[in-house]
């Protein structure tokens, strides 16, 4: 008795805590939404301007006067720099914004920056970097300085929005300033989806280029790979299509290439009808994660092809475990995504696939698992992901191996300890697990990435989100991210069950993604920048971003 009622306070409290968590990041969402971060603290000054800098606007004001935002148009100026997810990146203050109407425009900006880079280059001694221009499209990248630049031009590619099915259904073009919110609207009304992104608030351009992991992945393969064309602005300031028979090089180099070898406009998604998913999450308390690595592991062991007997279900998506603590209640906390993408023929029971995985007899004090529009799963998402908080991410890939797993989570732990002596204000400490199948990553156009060849067994993505409140926490919590999976990455060493893998899009700004692509894949994607950037504008005038290291040595 005694006991049972302790379960139930237990249980109370940790509800009242995770509901307060939520409501508290809802509400800093909203409100930092309702006053537009005049005064967001911390800004630097903005010194970053020279004279040449300052010329440099001046001439991109004069060719297209209606679409460069100067710091002296206050309100659009800081409208346009508080629009960015992470704290950090709002704090990179630019010269100027250039928000180009259409791709003329655009072509504009991108030939003068050329010859401003080119003069420079001339004027430069050998070899200097010239940082000159960031492009940005929704702005979620997690590293400061990857979608803007202090002192220079930010090509903000927002107007760049449109949704566009095709006439049979087959195929949507999308801009590459959209949001996975704008797509999703416009296609839930249609039936349709596309493989995209599962977080609303977030960019069409940056995720996709990156790599991109969707819902819809284990159906039809990573986001890049399902990508028909690519409309490009090129360094020379021209217009191009990259598709499989359109220069084919700089199609399956902008899968995963990143922002090395031009400006995308607007991509053809493949699409395919799509009604409502069943999603959500299941939160727990985090009294026992090891049952939560084991129902993980298990489920993915389900994808083994090595084991026959065992099925997976390819309308399943995740698992994604997050394994949080949260510095303000000084509490854990589990909490698990399911999704499935088929429609159920009992909208009231959980799809067989879940139903019958450990995860269904876990312990939980919520579930939010329900039958949903995409738009409303992927607004979850993103309440839960609010902006305007200092954060940093990184990654790393193993293998799903239960010691191994963990290993992560030991290692998890020993950040919580190191990061709660200092006491980092408004600390969010989570290590996210999700799976990625050899089978996923062969489905669709093949990419760069370094997966199609990867060992017949199922890889884990492991990532690490942290936000925080103050920026003289910054250097402790970026060094504690580093020295946590720099041990997970020992660890996975030391038993064989790494993999070299690094997921572009979660990479902290220390980590070298193009290199996990193997030497290959590394070695093809510097031909191309080579052969379509040959003075690269895109390795050293835009230096925000995952850089290819042209000139450095061999992989
Ligand atoms: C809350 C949150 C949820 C996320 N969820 C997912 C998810 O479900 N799946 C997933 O795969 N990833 C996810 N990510 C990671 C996401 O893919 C990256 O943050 C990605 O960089 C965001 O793209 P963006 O356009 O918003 O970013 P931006 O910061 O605008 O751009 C990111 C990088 O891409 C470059 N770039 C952007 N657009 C272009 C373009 N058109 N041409 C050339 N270069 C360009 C930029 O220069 C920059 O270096 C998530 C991130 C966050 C913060
Ligand atoms: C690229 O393809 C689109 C759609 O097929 C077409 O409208 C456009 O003219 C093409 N652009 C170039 C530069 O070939």
């Amino acid at each position: 008795m005694v006991s049972r009622l302790l379960s139930v306070s237990v249980t109370t409290t940790l509800l009242i805590i995770i509901s307060v968590f939520i409501m508290r990041r809802l509400r800093s969402s909203l409100s930092l939404r309702d006053t537009k971060k005049p005064d967001r603290p911390d800004r630097p000054d903005r010194t970053g301007s020279s004279p040449e800098r300052a010329m440099l606007s001046r001439r991109l004001a004069s060719a297209l006067p209606d679409s460069v935002i100067l710091p002296h148009d206050d309100a659009a100026f800081k409208q346009s720099m508080g629009s960015y997810w992470a704290q950090q990146e709002c704090e990179v203050i630019p010269a100027c914004v250039v928000r180009p109407r259409n791709v003329q425009q655009l072509c504009t900006a991108v030939t003068l920056l050329k010859r401003e880079y080119d003069e420079r280059g001339k004027q430069a001694d050998e070899g200097e970097a010239q940082g000159l221009f960031a492009v940005r499209s929704g702005g979620h990248s997690p590293v400061a300085g990857a979608a803007s630049i202090k002192g220079g031009v930010v090509i903000d590619l927002g107007l760049f929005s449109e949704v566009t099915p095709s006439e049979d259904g087959s195929s949507v073009t999308i801009g590459a300033g959209a949001k996975w919110m704008d797509v999703s609207k416009v296609l839930d009304e249609k039936g349709l989806a596309v493989i995209g992104g599962r977080n609303s608030a977030v960019g069409v351009g940056g995720l996709t280029l990156g790599g991109g992991l969707s819902f819809f992945s284990p159906r039809f393969g990573l986001v890049c790979s399902n990508i028909l064309s690519y409309e490009v602005v090129l360094a020379s300031g021209s217009v191009v299509n990259a598709s499989a028979s359109t220069n084919p090089d700089l199609w399956r180099a902008l899968k995963g290439g990143s922002n090395n070898f031009g400006i995308v406009t607007r991509f053809r998604f493949r699409s395919f009808p799509s009604t409502k998913i069943w999603s959500g999450f299941l939160y727990m308390p985090a009294v026992r994660p090891a049952k939560v690595l084991a129902a993980f592991h298990e489920f993915v062991n389900r994808a083994d092809s090595r084991d026959p007997s065992t099925a997976y279900d390819d309308h399943a998506a995740g698992p994604i475990a997050c394994f949080t603590y949260i510095q303000r209640v000084g509490a854990q906390v589990i909490a698990v995504n399911l999704v499935y993408t088929k429609p159920l023929e009992n909208e009231k029971q959980w799809p067989t696939c879940w139903r019958t995985s450990s995860f269904r007899s876990l312990f939980r004090f919520w579930s939010t698992c329900k039958v949903r529009t995409l738009t409303s799963a992927t607004d979850e998402m993103n309440a839960l992901n609010p902006p305007g908080r200092r954060q940093v991410f990184a990654t790393t890939t193993i293998k799903n191996d239960p010691a191994t797993l963990a290993a992560v989570h030991a290692a998890y732990r020993d950040g919580i300890a190191s990061l709660r002596r200092v006491n980092v204000r408004g600390l969010v400490w989570t290590l996210v697990l999700q799976p990625l199948l050899p089978d996923w990553v062969r489905k669709g156009d093949a990419n760069p990435l370094g997966l199609h060849d990867c060992a017949d067994e199922p890889l884990v993505i492991v990532s690490f989100t942290i936000n925080w409140d103050e920026g003289r926490d910054d250097e402790f919590v970026k060094t504690t991210t580093r020295r946590t999976v720099e041990q997970i990455d020992a660890f996975a060493a030391a038993h064989r069950t790494g993999h070299r893998y690094r997921y572009l899009n979660y990479c902290a700004e220390w980590q070298r993604p193009f290199k996990g692509y193997g030497a290959e894949n590394w070695q093809f994607l510097r031909r191309v920048s080579k052969s379509y950037d040959p003075e690269g504008l895109f390795q050293k005038a835009c230096v925000g971003g995952f850089k290819l290291d042209v000139e450095d040595g061999e992989a």
